[in-house]
């Protein structure tokens, strides 16, 4: 044999025997992440996920819901925040026309200390019917369990086909979502779709002055995993309801967004990247209300305009090809 067969020969054989300590660099780079859900039970203890019961009220009455509809929106919200809600409820939430609802709007709130508040929360509840009030404190801090309170009520009780779940600085599109959700997803079952962050901002914040800040007890990886912006993500039902199986078993983190992120890797749902979901109220022509589907960051007057826009969208940009997919 020549020379440079036998090196060759040598090279090949050196590589093929690395092999396996790559594959086993590969796969123990992951199992710290493993590790770290399964082991949050030592065997025979109770599961240290979400506590779901602890966050029904019993008053005052949850809002009604049409079993079956198409979609519900699920908007975070704070006691005080009456005046979005109400620039909402003007709005894009505001029903158009004489056509039955498909959808249906609800905001999320919890208790707050003032007594005041409290009574002006019962009767905002008494002449609309749209707020669902969860038995936990409300507090920027809590969320995740607004959130999941919000999700556990639409999955167990309304059953809507797709939940999405935004805030209440958010426009919502509502005069196309419902449309392409019918007409033009393709998605139907483990949905999961909203804009993602990218790597760097996926890097947990230990730094414990933080609104975002997050211990290595509740989670111990430094990076989250793929997640849509709590702008506005949303979910078929299906994925909705093996989220909520997730958090029997994971431990929330105060981090909503990315908490929902960390309950899809654990559940097997892929989140889908959409640009149709904006986190920025840059400005946007009227033509691009036929593809925006969320928008983040607007103040109430701007939701007045956007409304506008998405009311001549109709008319003015019928010659402008209509996007039916995700991206
Ligand atoms: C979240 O809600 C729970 C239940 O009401 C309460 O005990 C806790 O103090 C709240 N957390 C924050 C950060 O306010």
């Amino acid at each position: 044999m020549r020379p440079r067969y036998l090196k060759g020969l040598l090279c090949g054989s050196l590589l093929l025997s690395l092999l396996p300590l790559w594959y086993l660099l590969l796969t123990t780079g992951d199992a710290p992440k493993r590790w770290q859900l399964s082991s949050q039970f030592p065997v025979g203890s109770a599961p240290r996920g979400v506590d779901f019961p602890s966050l029904f009220a019993s008053f005052p009455p949850a809002p009604r819901c049409e079993p079956g509809q198409l979609l519900l929106i699920l908007v975070t919200s704070a006691p005080g925040n009456s005046e979005p809600r109400q620039v909402i409820r003007s709005t894009w939430a505001a029903r158009e026309g004489p056509a039955p609802p498909q959808w249906q709007a609800v905001f999320l709130v919890g208790q707050t200390a003032d007594a005041g508040a409290a009574r002006e929360i019962q009767r905002e509840q008494q002449a609309f019917g749209d707020l669902l009030v969860g038995n936990y404190l409300d507090a920027y801090r809590n969320l995740t369990l607004k959130v999941m309170h919000g999700l556990k009520w639409a999955a167990e009780r309304c059953r809507p086909r797709y939940v999405l779940k935004t805030d209440d600085d958010c426009f919502v599109n509502t005069a196309w979502l419902p449309a392409f959700l019918q007409e033009h997803n393709r998605v139907r079952a483990g949905l999961y779709a909203g804009s993602l962050f990218s790597r760097e901002k996926r890097q947990v914040i230990r730094e414990p002055s933080s609104k975002w800040y997050v211990s290595r007890q509740d989670y111990r990886p430094e990076e989250y995993p793929p997640y849509a912006s709590g702008i506005g993500y949303l979910l078929s039902l299906d994925a909705a309801q093996r989220l909520l199986g997730a958090a029997e078993r994971v431990r929330p983190i105060p981090v909503e967004d990315a908490y929902v992120g960390i309950l899809a890797e654990e559940a097997g749902i892929r989140v889908q990247a959409s640009a149709r979901f904006a986190k920025h109220n840059v400005r946007w022509q009227v033509c691009n209300y036929r593809y925006l589907l969320v928008i983040h960051h607007l103040s109430p007057r701007e939701q007045a305009a956007a409304k506008r826009s998405m009311l001549q969208a109709r008319r003015a940009c019928q010659d402008s090809l209509e996007v039916t997919r995700w991206k």
